[in-house]
């Protein structure tokens, strides 16, 4: 199945304020310049609120953890849990279709979702309510068939039970989840035939159950008013909180380098930074689209024009101190060696053309 983003893309997306601050506190898990590893949660965050991944919503996300847009698609595209389409106002069902389920009864599911929801996937029900699509196996195969609804899982299902869940759903109900015939978990079908004692005293749901019972949320979306957004790693001021470090195990001594990598980073060490010179403005009030150089977007060409770089000739006389000055006040280090800003950027300031630019200007894509 192709992965693409929908023809129709709203505006703009931004998180709410308090989704904002669940997405800053994430980052702060990750070492600097390792800000990218947030791209998960914070997509996942950008879908619970939204219900699907919009366009605006990726390269939102994008910019917050300096990221090329291609890059998060690509994740995007890749993980089919994101949406990449708009999904029932109240809930977007996954049916398990791979075998176990399939065996017990996966077909009668999917029919159920053609009858009540739309005769495809991905396709919105005519109250705009419902959407479903078939899945591959979703590891709960002793309680098959089942569906995966919201958040959580909706297990040994029939017709008839499948059917109801739909139907109180667009009802505006939350179901709940767990095994819809009378079983407690994963136990046998006719009872436990060990571990007995637990029968007696055992909550009324099994601990997933419970735990999405406690919350309430299974479909609803994550707009932040649904307090406290956890984020147990920070104190009460935002910062980090300070644990105790476990004591750390003596180091191995360090693999000796090669001495052409020593000489290598002996040289590194030894560039200074020293500013390039700087315009206040573009010369003739027009500045070269910097987007054309590889490595380049639109939130990088404004920090570029922020620090005084407007033309591709500047770029191009940088001197390898120069080089160093601007990787420093740029969010990752190394990018210009990396993506070869130089080079690119001569042969366009001589009106030549890079494989990249002509690429950019075609398709109108371009990185960050
Ligand atoms: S086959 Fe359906 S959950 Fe595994």
């Amino acid at each position: 199945m192709l992965r693409r983003l929908h023809p129709e893309q709203p505006e703009s997306f931004a998180f709410t304020a308090a989704n904002q601050q669940w997405a800053e506190a994430q980052v702060t898990k990750y070492p600097e310049g390792r800000q990218a590893s947030a791209v998960i949660p914070l997509l996942w965050r950008a879908q619970e609120q939204e219900g699907w991944l919009t366009r605006p919503a990726i390269e939102f996300v994008a910019d917050m953890l300096g990221m090329a847009y291609i890059r998060v698609l690509e994740v995007a595209s890749f993980y089919f849990m994101f949406q990449l389409q708009p999904v029932g106002s109240a809930a977007h069902i996954q049916v398990c279709g791979t075998t176990s389920c399939m065996i017990c009864g996966a077909e009668d599911l999917i029919a159920v979702c053609k009858d009540k929801i739309a005769a495809k996937p991905h396709e919105l029900s005519a109250d705009g309510k419902l959407s479903w699509e078939e899945v591959e196996c979703l590891g709960s195969c002793t309680n098959a068939p089942m569906a995966q609804i919201g958040k959580d899982y909706y297990e040994d299902l029939t017709a008839e039970s499948f059917g109801k869940i739909l139907d109180d759903l667009a009802a505006g109900k939350v179901p709940t989840p767990g095994p819809q015939n009378g079983r407690y978990a994963a136990e046998p079908l006719n009872g436990l035939t060990s571990l007995k004692d637990y029968e007696a005293g055992k909550p009324q749901y099994n601990a997933s159950v419970e735990l999405a019972d406690d919350l309430g949320d299974t479909v609803k979306r994550i707009d932040g008013t649904e307090v406290p957004i956890l984020t147990p790693w920070l104190g009460k001021d935002g910062k980090a909180t300070a644990t105790k470090a476990a004591p750390k195990p003596p180091k191995a001594p360090a693999p000796a380098k090669p001495a052409a990598k020593q000489a290598e980073e002996a040289k590194k060490a030894e560039i200074q930074e020293d500013q390039p010179e700087t315009l206040t403005a573009a010369r003739g009030g027009k500045a070269d689209d910097l987007k054309m150089l590889k490595g380049v977007g639109p939130k990088l060409e404004q920090t570029l024009n922020e620090l005084g770089f407007f033309h591709f000739d500047q770029i191009a006389a940088w001197t390898p101190e120069e080089v160093a000055w601007v990787d420093t006040r740029l969010k990752f280090k190394g990018r210009i060696e990396r993506d070869g800003w130089i080079a690119q950027a001569a042969q366009l300031a001589k009106g030549e053309e890079t494989d990249f630019a002509k690429r950019a200007k075609e398709d109108g894509t371009y990185e960050d």
